[in-house]
Protein backbone atom coordinates (compact mmCIF):
# COMPACT_ATOMS: atom_id res chain seq x y z
CA UNK A 1 0.00 0.00 0.00
CA UNK A 2 1.27 3.94 -0.75
CA UNK A 3 0.66 6.20 1.41
CA UNK A 4 0.80 10.02 0.23
CA UNK A 5 -0.07 12.98 1.52
CA UNK A 6 -0.34 16.86 0.13
CA UNK A 7 -0.20 20.12 1.84
CA UNK A 8 -2.79 22.98 0.99
CA UNK A 9 -1.73 25.74 -0.66
CA UNK A 10 -2.52 29.60 -1.32
CA UNK A 11 -1.60 30.95 -4.56
CA UNK A 12 -1.26 34.22 -5.88
CA UNK A 13 -0.70 36.03 -3.16
CA UNK A 14 -2.47 39.61 -4.26
CA UNK A 15 0.44 40.91 -6.76
CA UNK A 16 1.65 37.38 -7.57
CA UNK A 17 -1.14 36.54 -10.03
CA UNK A 18 0.08 32.51 -11.70
CA UNK A 19 3.34 32.72 -10.25
CA UNK A 20 3.56 32.76 -6.09
CA UNK A 21 2.10 30.38 -3.81
CA UNK A 22 2.85 28.87 -0.37
CA UNK A 23 1.98 25.22 1.42
CA UNK A 24 -0.05 25.30 4.24
CA UNK A 25 -0.46 22.55 7.60
CA UNK A 26 -3.89 21.05 6.20
CA UNK A 27 -3.34 18.01 4.04
CA UNK A 28 -5.40 15.59 1.53
CA UNK A 29 -4.11 11.78 2.16
CA UNK A 30 -4.07 9.61 -0.80
CA UNK A 31 -3.79 5.90 -0.28
CA UNK A 32 -3.18 3.79 -3.53
CA UNK A 33 -2.92 -0.03 -4.47
CA UNK A 34 -2.51 -2.50 -7.35
CA UNK A 35 -5.44 -4.79 -7.60
CA UNK A 36 -5.74 -7.82 -9.88
CA UNK A 37 -8.26 -5.40 -11.91
CA UNK A 38 -10.70 -2.74 -12.04
CA UNK A 39 -11.12 0.96 -10.63
CA UNK A 40 -12.15 1.63 -7.08
CA UNK A 41 -12.16 4.95 -5.53
CA UNK A 42 -12.99 5.56 -1.62
CA UNK A 43 -13.20 8.51 0.18
CA UNK A 44 -13.68 11.13 -2.75
CA UNK A 45 -17.39 13.67 -3.07
CA UNK A 46 -20.18 10.92 -4.56
CA UNK A 47 -19.72 12.80 -7.67
CA UNK A 48 -16.18 12.58 -8.02
CA UNK A 49 -16.42 8.79 -7.59
CA UNK A 50 -15.64 7.91 -10.82
CA UNK A 51 -13.02 7.54 -13.88
CA UNK A 52 -13.61 11.64 -14.08
CA UNK A 53 -12.00 11.92 -10.82
CA UNK A 54 -8.86 14.17 -10.88
CA UNK A 55 -6.21 12.06 -8.61
CA UNK A 56 -7.17 8.98 -11.13
CA UNK A 57 -6.73 11.14 -14.36
CA UNK A 58 -3.83 12.66 -12.91
CA UNK A 59 -2.80 8.68 -12.41
CA UNK A 60 -3.96 7.76 -16.16
CA UNK A 61 -2.01 10.31 -17.51
CA UNK A 62 1.47 9.33 -15.40
CA UNK A 63 1.21 6.13 -16.10
CA UNK A 64 0.84 6.84 -20.27
CA UNK A 65 3.75 8.82 -19.94
CA UNK A 66 5.78 6.28 -18.15
CA UNK A 67 3.81 3.00 -20.72
CA UNK A 68 3.17 1.44 -17.68
CA UNK A 69 0.23 -0.78 -17.54
CA UNK A 70 -1.35 -1.63 -14.19
CA UNK A 71 -3.74 -4.45 -13.67
CA UNK A 72 -6.10 -2.74 -11.35
CA UNK A 73 -6.49 0.18 -9.36
CA UNK A 74 -8.00 1.37 -5.93
CA UNK A 75 -7.41 4.69 -4.30
CA UNK A 76 -8.72 6.07 -1.00
CA UNK A 77 -8.91 9.90 -0.79
CA UNK A 78 -9.01 11.54 2.81
CA UNK A 79 -9.65 14.76 1.98
CA UNK A 80 -9.04 18.18 4.72
CA UNK A 81 -8.50 20.31 2.15
CA UNK A 82 -11.95 22.66 1.64
CA UNK A 83 -12.87 21.79 -2.39
CA UNK A 84 -12.88 24.73 -4.57
CA UNK A 85 -12.01 27.56 -2.55
CA UNK A 86 -8.97 28.41 -3.51
CA UNK A 87 -6.99 26.37 -1.32
CA UNK A 88 -4.99 23.66 -3.59
CA UNK A 89 -7.36 21.13 -3.44
CA UNK A 90 -7.11 20.35 -6.79
CA UNK A 91 -3.26 20.43 -6.88
CA UNK A 92 -3.57 17.96 -4.11
CA UNK A 93 -5.21 15.81 -6.08
CA UNK A 94 -3.04 15.93 -9.40
CA UNK A 95 0.19 15.64 -7.14
CA UNK A 96 -1.60 12.69 -4.63
CA UNK A 97 -2.36 11.00 -8.86
CA UNK A 98 1.04 11.94 -10.29
CA UNK A 99 2.97 10.76 -7.11
CA UNK A 100 0.98 7.44 -6.87
CA UNK A 101 1.29 6.43 -9.58
CA UNK A 102 5.26 6.90 -9.77
CA UNK A 103 5.44 4.89 -6.54
CA UNK A 104 3.55 2.12 -8.22
CA UNK A 105 6.12 1.85 -11.42
CA UNK A 106 8.59 2.02 -9.24
CA UNK A 107 9.76 5.32 -8.61
CA UNK A 108 11.02 6.25 -11.93
CA UNK A 109 10.17 10.05 -12.07
CA UNK A 110 12.53 12.66 -10.18
CA UNK A 111 10.60 15.19 -8.46
CA UNK A 112 11.18 17.32 -11.24
CA UNK A 113 10.12 15.66 -13.78
CA UNK A 114 7.26 15.34 -11.06
CA UNK A 115 6.53 19.25 -11.20
CA UNK A 116 6.49 19.03 -15.00
CA UNK A 117 4.04 16.33 -15.22
CA UNK A 118 1.28 17.71 -12.90
CA UNK A 119 1.97 21.90 -13.56
CA UNK A 120 1.08 20.43 -17.42
CA UNK A 121 -1.75 18.91 -15.81
CA UNK A 122 -3.10 21.72 -13.94
CA UNK A 123 -2.11 24.34 -16.26
CA UNK A 124 0.09 26.61 -13.81
CA UNK A 125 3.08 26.28 -11.47
CA UNK A 126 1.42 28.45 -8.50
CA UNK A 127 -0.09 25.73 -6.21
CA UNK A 128 1.51 22.60 -7.84
CA UNK A 129 4.81 24.30 -6.79
CA UNK A 130 4.21 24.85 -3.20
CA UNK A 131 2.32 21.49 -2.94
CA UNK A 132 5.25 19.85 -3.97
CA UNK A 133 8.07 21.62 -2.39
CA UNK A 134 6.78 23.33 0.23
CA UNK A 135 7.11 26.68 1.34
CA UNK A 136 6.52 30.17 -0.11
CA UNK A 137 7.50 29.60 -4.22
CA UNK A 138 8.06 32.00 -7.48
CA UNK A 139 7.93 29.71 -10.60
CA UNK A 140 7.25 30.79 -14.02
CA UNK A 141 5.98 28.96 -17.17
CA UNK A 142 8.17 29.54 -20.55
CA UNK A 143 6.71 27.66 -23.20
CA UNK A 144 7.19 24.27 -22.14
CA UNK A 145 9.76 25.17 -19.63
CA UNK A 146 9.06 25.85 -15.68
CA UNK A 147 11.29 27.67 -13.38
CA UNK A 148 10.89 27.82 -9.70
CA UNK A 149 12.41 28.85 -6.75
CA UNK A 150 12.16 28.49 -2.88
CA UNK A 151 12.04 31.41 -0.72
CA UNK A 152 12.82 31.72 2.83
CA UNK A 153 10.37 33.97 4.73
CA UNK A 154 10.95 35.33 8.00
CA UNK A 155 9.53 34.04 10.58
CA UNK A 156 6.49 35.20 13.32
CA UNK A 157 3.45 34.78 10.50
CA UNK A 158 0.00 32.81 10.60
CA UNK A 159 -1.63 32.30 8.09
CA UNK A 160 -5.79 32.62 8.54
CA UNK A 161 -7.92 31.09 5.47
CA UNK A 162 -11.59 32.65 5.98
CA UNK A 163 -13.72 29.95 3.47
CA UNK A 164 -17.28 30.73 3.06
CA UNK A 165 -19.68 28.12 2.63
CA UNK A 166 -19.81 28.10 -1.35
CA UNK A 167 -17.69 26.97 -4.48
CA UNK A 168 -15.96 28.70 -7.04
CA UNK A 169 -14.04 27.12 -10.04
CA UNK A 170 -11.12 27.80 -11.30
CA UNK A 171 -12.59 27.50 -14.60
CA UNK A 172 -15.18 30.28 -13.76
CA UNK A 173 -12.91 32.54 -11.62
CA UNK A 174 -10.59 32.56 -14.93
CA UNK A 175 -13.66 33.89 -17.02
CA UNK A 176 -14.58 37.20 -15.24
CA UNK A 177 -10.47 37.82 -15.58
CA UNK A 178 -9.62 41.43 -18.66
CA UNK A 179 -8.32 40.29 -21.51
CA UNK A 180 -5.92 43.81 -21.22
CA UNK A 181 -4.88 46.27 -18.62
CA UNK A 182 -3.03 49.31 -18.70
CA UNK A 183 0.98 49.90 -18.69
CA UNK A 184 0.36 51.64 -15.58
CA UNK A 185 -1.47 48.73 -13.30
CA UNK A 186 1.17 46.16 -14.88
CA UNK A 187 3.97 48.30 -13.42
CA UNK A 188 1.89 49.02 -10.19
CA UNK A 189 1.74 44.98 -9.57
CA UNK A 190 5.52 44.44 -10.37
CA UNK A 191 6.50 47.23 -7.73
CA UNK A 192 4.09 45.25 -5.48
CA UNK A 193 5.25 41.74 -5.82
CA UNK A 194 8.76 42.86 -5.50
CA UNK A 195 7.96 44.63 -2.35
CA UNK A 196 5.93 41.82 -1.07
CA UNK A 197 8.57 39.25 -1.43
CA UNK A 198 11.46 41.28 0.29
CA UNK A 199 8.85 42.03 3.29
CA UNK A 200 8.76 38.32 3.79
CA UNK A 201 12.00 37.88 3.03
CA UNK A 202 13.44 40.73 5.54
CA UNK A 203 10.49 40.62 8.29
CA UNK A 204 9.19 43.81 7.12
CA UNK A 205 6.03 42.48 8.11
CA UNK A 206 4.48 46.60 8.08
CA UNK A 207 4.52 47.03 4.67
CA UNK A 208 2.45 43.71 3.58
CA UNK A 209 -0.39 45.85 3.97
CA UNK A 210 0.61 47.82 0.99
CA UNK A 211 2.08 44.86 -1.23
CA UNK A 212 -0.72 42.81 -1.39
CA UNK A 213 -3.34 44.91 -3.60
CA UNK A 214 -3.22 44.31 -7.09
CA UNK A 215 -4.74 44.58 -10.53
CA UNK A 216 -4.83 41.21 -11.96
CA UNK A 217 -7.11 39.44 -10.68
CA UNK A 218 -8.34 40.44 -7.21
CA UNK A 219 -10.74 43.69 -8.57
CA UNK A 220 -12.63 41.42 -10.76
CA UNK A 221 -12.85 38.11 -8.88
CA UNK A 222 -13.89 40.12 -5.74
CA UNK A 223 -17.33 41.04 -7.52
CA UNK A 224 -17.86 37.11 -7.28
CA UNK A 225 -18.25 37.03 -3.27
CA UNK A 226 -20.82 39.28 -1.74
CA UNK A 227 -19.31 41.59 1.03
CA UNK A 228 -15.64 40.40 -0.19
CA UNK A 229 -13.87 44.60 0.16
CA UNK A 230 -16.02 44.62 3.67
CA UNK A 231 -13.94 41.57 5.04
CA UNK A 232 -10.67 42.79 3.62
CA UNK A 233 -11.27 46.02 5.18
CA UNK A 234 -12.00 44.18 8.43
CA UNK A 235 -8.90 42.38 8.47
CA UNK A 236 -6.91 44.87 8.64
CA UNK A 237 -8.98 46.58 11.02
CA UNK A 238 -8.98 43.90 13.26
CA UNK A 239 -5.11 43.89 13.43
CA UNK A 240 -4.12 41.71 10.22
CA UNK A 241 -0.96 42.38 8.56
CA UNK A 242 -1.75 41.38 5.28
CA UNK A 243 -5.06 39.86 3.40
CA UNK A 244 -5.48 38.52 0.03
CA UNK A 245 -7.93 36.60 -1.97
CA UNK A 246 -6.54 33.37 -2.00
CA UNK A 247 -5.75 31.47 -5.46
CA UNK A 248 -9.15 31.88 -7.06
CA UNK A 249 -11.29 31.88 -4.15
CA UNK A 250 -13.63 32.76 -2.64
CA UNK A 251 -11.34 31.93 0.88
CA UNK A 252 -9.81 35.36 1.71
CA UNK A 253 -6.29 34.94 3.13
CA UNK A 254 -5.07 36.97 6.65
CA UNK A 255 -1.22 36.98 7.61
CA UNK A 256 -1.40 37.47 11.03
CA UNK A 257 1.42 38.05 13.67
CA UNK A 258 2.04 34.51 15.26
CA UNK A 259 1.23 35.34 18.56
CA UNK A 260 -2.28 37.29 18.23
CA UNK A 261 -4.69 35.19 20.21
CA UNK A 262 -7.57 38.09 19.07
CA UNK A 263 -7.97 38.43 15.50
CA UNK A 264 -9.57 34.93 14.76
CA UNK A 265 -12.18 35.46 17.69
CA UNK A 266 -13.12 39.02 15.90
CA UNK A 267 -13.05 38.36 13.15
CA UNK A 268 -15.94 35.28 13.40
CA UNK A 269 -17.25 37.37 15.29
CA UNK A 270 -17.80 39.82 12.50
CA UNK A 271 -18.34 37.46 10.35
CA UNK A 272 -21.82 36.16 11.85
CA UNK A 273 -23.16 39.31 10.42
CA UNK A 274 -22.87 38.91 6.73
CA UNK A 275 -23.68 36.86 3.79
CA UNK A 276 -22.67 32.98 4.34
CA UNK A 277 -21.71 30.86 6.72
CA UNK A 278 -17.96 31.08 6.84
CA UNK A 279 -15.22 29.08 8.52
CA UNK A 280 -11.65 30.41 10.01
CA UNK A 281 -9.04 28.36 10.12
CA UNK A 282 -5.31 29.37 11.39
CA UNK A 283 -2.04 27.30 9.38
CA UNK A 284 1.34 27.52 9.62
CA UNK A 285 3.19 27.25 6.72
CA UNK A 286 4.34 23.90 5.65
CA UNK A 287 7.89 23.55 4.66
CA UNK A 288 8.46 19.94 3.44
CA UNK A 289 5.74 19.66 0.87
CA UNK A 290 4.42 16.33 -0.23
CA UNK A 291 5.61 13.38 1.04
CA UNK A 292 5.30 9.61 0.71
CA UNK A 293 4.42 8.33 3.83
N1 LIG B 1 -3.29 31.13 -10.18
C1 LIG B 1 -4.50 30.39 -10.28
C2 LIG B 1 -5.64 31.36 -10.53
C3 LIG B 1 -4.73 29.65 -8.98
O1 LIG B 1 -5.70 32.35 -9.80
O2 LIG B 1 -6.43 31.15 -11.43
C4 LIG B 1 -5.99 28.85 -8.96
O3 LIG B 1 -5.80 27.57 -9.46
Amino acid sequence: MIKIRVPATSANLGPGFDSLGLALKLYNTFTFEEKSEGVEIIGALDEELDKDNLVYTSMVKTFDFLAYKPKGIKINIETNIPVSRGLGSSASCILGGVMGANEIAGSPLSIDEIFDLSTKIEGHPDNIAPALFGGLISSIMEEENIYYNKIEIAKGLKFVAIVPDFTISTKKAREVLPEKISYKKAVENVSRVSLLISSLVNGRFDLLKYSFKDNLHQPYRGELIKGFDKVLDKIYEFGALGGYLGGAGPTIMALVDENDKDFKLKIEDFLKSINYNWRVIELEIDLSGAKVI
